[in-house]
C-alpha cells in the first residue's frame, strides 16, 4: 500500500486528478466511482477537463435502498448532478436502490462488473472503516449485497437528509470481494474523523473489524491523505 501525505485536502485532491487524468488519457476502459463529500472537488476537477471519456464505462460502488435515482439524497442523483452530465462516459452502472427484485439487481450489479472489470476504483471510506457500504464484521469474500446501514453509519450520513429517521436503514453495496477485483485502488481520506480509521487502515493488522485494513492485502493501492486524516499514523510509515 503506498501513503502519499498532503498538507491539505486541496493539494492531495490534485495528486488524486493527476494520477486518475492520466490513467483516463492511456486509455483505461472502466473506473469505479464513489459518492460522499471526500471526491467532490475531484470530479469539479474532471467536468472541466476535456478527457474524451467516450469510451470509458464507470461502476458505482454502492445506491441507498429505497431511493429513487431523482432523488436528490441518492447516490445516482448525486452521481448524475457532480459528473454524468457533463461527461460523454460510454456507460454509467449505478446500482437501482428501488429494484422490485433487490436481490436480482445485487447479481445483476455483479454480472455488469464481471464484464467490466475495473481498472481503476476510487474509494472514500467510512469514519468506522467501511468501503463502500461494507461495515465492520463484512466477509471479505463479499461480493454486491444488500447492506444494513450501523447506526453509526446512518449517523454519519445524517447530515445530506432532512431528518435522522430519512436516513435509509438498507444499501446495495459492490462487496468486499468486487472492490478488490479492481487492479488498481486509489482511497481518498481527508479530515480528522477519519484519522482513526486511517490509523487502523495503515498501522493495524488486517481485519473484517475495519474493512478499509483489507487494502493493504491489494498489489496496487494508494491511499492519498491530507495531514489531519494522517495525523494519527506512525511517523516511520
Ligand atoms: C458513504 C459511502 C462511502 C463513502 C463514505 C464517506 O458512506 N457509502 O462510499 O466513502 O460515505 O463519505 P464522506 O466522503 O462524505 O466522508
Amino acid at each position: 500500500m503506498k501513503v502519499l501525505r498532503f498538507a491539505n485536502p486541496e493539494e492531495a485532491t490534485k495528486a488524486a486528478f493527476d494520477i486518475v487524468s492520466k490513467r483516463l488519457e492511456a486509455g483505461l476502459k472502466t473506473i469505479g466511482l464513489a459518492t460522499g463529500s471526500t471526491p467532490l472537488k475531484l470530479y469539479e476537477k474532471l467536468r472541466n477537463t476535456n478527457i474524451d471519456v467516450s469510451q470509458v464505462t464507470t461502476v458505482n460502488l454502492d445506491e441507498y435502498v429505497g431511493l429513487e435515482p431523482a432523488d436528490p439524497q441518492s447516490y445516482n442523483y448525486y452521481m448524475n448532478e457532480e459528473l454524468f452530465k457533463y461527461m460523454n462516459f460510454a456507460a454509467t452502472y449505478v446500482p437501482n436502490g428501488v429494484a422490485e427484485d433487490l436481490e436480482k439487481e445485487c447479481e445483476r450489479y455483479e454480472g455488469f462488473l464481471r464484464n467490466h472489470p475495473v481498472d481503476l476504483q476510487i474509494l472514500g471510506m467510512g469514519p468506522n472503516g467501511h468501503i463502500g457500504f461494507n461495515e465492520p464484521g463484512t466477509s471479505f469474500d463479499s461480493v454486491t449485497h444488500i447492506a444494513e446501514l450501523t447506526p453509526s453509519t446512518r449517523d454519519a450520513n445524517k447530515r445530506f437528509f432532512d431528518k435522522e429517521e430519512e436516513v435509509p436503514t438498507r444499501a446495495i453495496t459492490m462487496g468486499i470481494s468486487s472492490i478488490m477485483g479492481a487492479k488498481e485502488i486509489m482511497m481518498l481520506a481527508f479530515g480528522e474523523g477519519k484519522a482513526e480509521a486511517v490509523r487502523t487502515m495503515i498501522d493495524a493488522p488486517v481485519t473484517v473489524d475495519c474493512p478499509a485494513t483489507v487494502l493493504q492485502n491489494h498489489s496496487n493501492a494508494i491511499v492519498i491523505l491530507d495531514e489531519a486524516a494522517a495525523s494519527k499514523l506512525q511517523r516511520n510509515k
